[in-house]
């Protein structure tokens, strides 16, 4: 059978933040671009588009991924997480609180990736160092924070969730 060609769409069954949602997608339609254009989730951000700055990062089936890289085809039948999934509405998770408490977040462009990889960390390592903070954090670029106010929130974060 012929391969489908960039323009064909394909129908897919996944769960985003809890809801069952069926989109179509083109075959060459990155994740990123099938969040934010077909879903209306614009957290993710695109900033490289190449899989080098953490900016687009989402949660599939638990697991950060670099969402511009990442063909929404393949998606189908997992589990997405974006920064939209966190918290209710009008809530805060005690990350984002401690990220508030901290100044963590400046111009906020990178800050729905950086959530979603300590997010990760925070659900799998109970009492993460700062160095399980710093090497989460190795695929994600932050041009104004200087990290320090990131990592702090994150330990913070940790602490409370741990008490
Ligand atoms: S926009 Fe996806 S990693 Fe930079
Ligand atoms: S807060 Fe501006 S890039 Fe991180």
């Amino acid at each position: 059978m012929p391969a489908p060609s960039p323009s064909q769409e394909v129908s897919i069954r996944l769960v985003v933040n809890d809801r069952a949602r069926q989109i179509d997608v083109h075959a060459a339609e990155t994740l990123l671009g099938a969040l934010r254009d077909r879903l209306g989730l614009t957290g993710p951000k695109e900033a490289c588009g190449e899989g080098e700055c953490g900016a687009c990062t989402v949660l599939v089936d638990g697991g950060p991924v670099a969402s511009c890289i990442l063909a929404a085809g393949s998606t189908d039948g997992r589990s997405v997480r974006t920064v939209e999934g966190l918290a209710g509405a009008g809530d805060l998770t005690t990350l984002q609180q401690a990220f508030v408490g901290h100044a963590a977040v400046q111009c906020g462009y990178c800050t729905p990736g950086v959530l979603m990889v300590l997010t990760a960390l925070l659900e799998e390592v109970s009492e993460p160092t700062e160095a399980d903070v710093r090497q989460a954090l190795a695929g994600n670029i932050c041009r104004c924070t200087g990290y320090q106010q990131i990592v702090e929130a994150a330990l913070d974060a940790a602490r409370a969730v741990a008490s």
